[in-house]
């Protein structure tokens, strides 16, 4: 009895920036915490926190039915823990994987330790260094007697909106469902910081603005629908002075992103699922060509771009038009989660994904309680484009990103996020597409039969006959 006194209540492997700085947290809400690292010099410097450099001792220190919580890099490195691991556990033991693991490789490895009676639940986790440390968005999968175990952790560790309500929720019984939903929450934050790269651009390309004044308009906008967490960490960024040169920092810093696979991972479910979402797709892209840099300096001595400025454009136009841009990317990400969902019968709420993402992770924002009200109205909404409030709010903004678009088309600035989610606008609310012709040429090359709008069926015509 002594003894188990002294266990602690939760274990963390991978003591990283998000790791220990969860381990504090949950040490300050009155949970005792252990974390293990091979080499626990550099782990951590906290005395609340004992960190064991040997895996058996680690899990012998931990009250039963272990709660262990890995913040590992996706990939080998989880197997590899699990690998080591298991030996030590006992049926009932939990881990949790809140790292960025691929949704599939949570099924999988929720299967497999199954088998051994041990628990394994997927947790997406957002906000960064600043979340884990005061307050994240939890957004996790498994069963409730399982999620039970780790409940109390997440709930006393979660941000919580400004009505009070704790941004960690279970989202559905399959232990991977909180690795889809977070992989989908990056998809679209890859698309929103990509949407925000490009307003910048029009601030500083078409209109000739300066960083501190894309700031300020950034910042003038804080409070409506556009704002967010992301516009605002643009617009901090903007006023940052490089204290090497004494120069804006961002006027310092390469033209090249980088990814680690979540926004990617996104883009390639919704293509397997069928989902339209280009948006999503260009923040990835974006990223993407921004990385033929040599490629792009040899064309640019070859077609010599000439940026036309245009001072047409105002301010409003481009915050309107970002915010139209902005819902289309929405609308793709909830689809995609509807979509899923449906297709591996999770019975996904997405009334409760919005309100989970609606402090704490990357993506609050202002927009995401349109976002509740429109799954509290019709929870079977297919799609956020048919949503009676924000179809009115995209009546009023489409005009503005159509001239932004064709503006930038014009003057030859790149805005792909905005273009796609003009695009994806324009042929979601078109009841004709010029898919007869596909069809039709399917068929012409390929015999693969085309449906007619007036008899039912399918039909293959000897086109050259
Ligand atoms: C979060 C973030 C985080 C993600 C980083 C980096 O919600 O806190 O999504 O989990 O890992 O944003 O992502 P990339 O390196 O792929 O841009």
């Amino acid at each position: 009895m002594t003894q188990n006194i002294e266990l602690a209540d939760i274990g963390l492997i991978g003591l990283g920036v998000m790791g220990i700085n969860l381990a504090k947290n949950f040490a300050e809400k009155g949970f005792s915490v252990i974390g293990h690292d091979s080499s626990p010099s550099h782990a951590m410097n906290e005395p609340a926190i004992y960190v064991h450099s040997q895996l058996k001792d680690f899990v012998r220190n931990l009250a039963k039915p272990r709660k262990i919580l890995f913040l590992l890099p996706a990939g080998q490195t989880v197997e590899e823990v699990i690998q080591s691991l298991v030996p030590y556990l006992e049926p009932e033991d939990l881990i949790v994987d809140a790292g960025n693991s691929h949704f599939e490789d949570t099924k999988r490895r929720s299967q497999e330790l199954a088998t051994k009676k041990i628990n394994y639940l997927g947790l997406g986790v957002s906000g960064g260094e600043d979340g884990a440390r005061n307050g994240a968005s939890f957004m996790a999968g498994g069963k409730p007697d399982i999620f039970e175990n780790i409940k109390p952790f997440l709930e006393a560790a979660a941000a919580r909106d400004p009505d009070n309500n704790i941004c960690a929720k279970r989202l559905g019984d399959a232990a991977e469902v909180g690795h889809f939903v977070k992989m989908v929450h990056n998809s679209i934050e890859y698309a929103e910081m990509q949407l925000l790269s490009e307003v910048y651009s029009q601030f500083a390309e078409i209109k000739g603005y300066n960083n501190e004044d894309i700031s300020k308009a950034i910042t003038s906008w804080r409070n409506e629908l556009e704002g967010s967490f992301l516009s605002d960490v643009t617009s901090k960024i903007l006023k940052t002075i490089d204290n090497l040169t004494d120069a804006p920092l961002i006027d310092m810093i390469e033209d090249i992103a980088e990814q680690k696979g979540t926004g990617k991972w996104g883009t390639v479910s919704g293509i397997d699922l069928g989902v339209p979402a280009p948006t999503l797709y260009e923040g990835v892209s974006s990223r993407f060509i921004s990385q033929c840099k040599p490629d792009r300096i040899t064309a640019s001595k070859i077609y010599r771009p000439v940026l036309h400025k245009n001072n047409a454009l105002s301010t409003d136009t481009i915050r309107r038009a970002f915010l139209a841009a902005k819902i289309c990317a929405y609308a793709q990400g909830f689809q995609l989660l509807k979509i899923a969902s449906l297709k591996y019968s999770w019975n996904l709420k997405l009334s409760d994904v919005a309100e989970v993402w609606k402090a704490g992770c990357i993506l609050r924002g202002n927009i995401l309680n349109k976002i509740v009200e429109a799954f509290d109205r019709k929870a079977s909404l297919t799609n956020l484009l048919l949503d009676t409030d924000l179809s009115e709010e995209l009546k009023r903004s489409i005009p503005e990103l159509r001239l932004v678009v064709s503006e930038a088309a014009l003057c030859g600035l790149p805005l792909a996020a905005h273009s796609a989610s003009l695009s994806y606008f324009d042929s979601f609310i078109k009841s004709k597409l010029p898919m007869n012709i596909i069809q039709a040429q399917r068929d012409f090359f390929g015999s693969h039969g085309y449906r007619r709008i007036d008899r039912s069926g399918t039909f293959h015509t000897s086109w050259e006959d």
